[in-house]
């Protein structure tokens, strides 16, 4: 059920227009952990829920062979459409049934994806594609963004906050773990052989444009846009208009700074 909220052809292409590359520091934090556990060269990696593949292709450098898999069908064309690596491929699949083999991957990632995931039967998954000492790494950003500008940050956020609130009743239960920093799901990981990092702030610079497009691939945008289409584009009408009345400019072009709180849960198979 949950899947379905990113079936959307529309919705796919918001996300690739939108959404943005995993942070530095997340990417820079998985390799050291993968580092202390692999010898190089990395062989395959596996990035599972990788929607339009902004999460996938960062690791084309790094590995021989990378694997962006969705369940979503849309996702997955507009992945496949991006500019991308030869060593990159996508498949539309569950994340509960990855079609690769046993103890082939390197590393696995899942990139705000994990969450939407039957966790039980994806650990299961996980356990028979990883190698020995193969590594996973679920990462996300976590809800309460900042918006900063100027000296005027604090409206800034207090406008995205609002927002939240606006779509609130719109969020998936499944978000709950997002909320809770992911530690149900650490919990559940069954290698002894763990962490969970959730220090990781990072600020990303985007044009106005760029922070209403990226709120509307959240999922509870989609629900709301699907619910109530015309109050939903007129939120998005009145955000834009407050965020240029503080801003006190009439270009939508113009620069803000979102800062992201990201958890980052990594581990490895013994
Ligand atoms: C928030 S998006 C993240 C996409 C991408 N990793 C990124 O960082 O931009 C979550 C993705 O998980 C996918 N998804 C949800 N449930 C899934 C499942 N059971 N198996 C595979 N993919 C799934 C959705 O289709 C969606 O593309």
């Amino acid at each position: 059920m949950s899947t379905q909220l990113f079936e959307g052809k529309e919705h796919a292409s918001y996300y690739q227009k939108f959404r943005f590359e995993p942070p530095q520091e997340i990417i820079d934090l998985i390799f050291s952990f993968v580092d202390e556990r692999l010898p190089k060269p990395y062989g395959f990696a596996v990035d599972v829920g990788c929607g339009t593949g902004q999460s996938t292709r960062i690791l084309s450098p790094f590995f021989e062979k990378v694997l962006g898999t969705d369940i979503s069908e849309a996702q997955i064309e507009e992945a496949k459409k991006a500019p991308g690596s030869p060593n990159v491929t996508y498949s539309a699949c569950p994340a509960e049934e990855v079609p690769v083999g046993d103890a082939s991957v390197d590393l696995l990632t899942a990139c705000a994806a994990v969450h939407w995931f039957n966790i039980e039967k994806f650990l299961k998954e996980v356990d028979r594609i990883l190698k020995p000492r193969g590594c996973l790494a679920f990462f996300s950003y976590l809800p309460h963004m900042e918006v900063h500008y100027k000296e005027r940050s604090e409206q800034m956020s207090q406008v995205f906050a609002d927002v939240e609130n606006i779509l609130a009743p719109y969020q998936h239960e499944k978000v709950h773990h997002v909320k809770t920093g992911y530690k149900e799901i650490f919990e559940s990981i069954p290698y002894t052989d763990k962490r969970r990092i959730e220090s990781v702030v990072t600020k990303i610079r985007m044009p106005l444009s760029g922070l209403l497009g990226f709120i509307q691939t959240f999922s509870m945008f989609q629900s709301y846009l699907r619910s109530e289409p015309e109050k939903a584009k007129e939120t998005i009408k009145t955000v834009e208009e407050r965020y240029l009345q503080i801003m006190g400019t009439s270009s939508i072009e113009t620069e803000v700074e979102l800062w992201l709180r990201n958890v980052l849960v990594l581990a490895s198979k013994p």
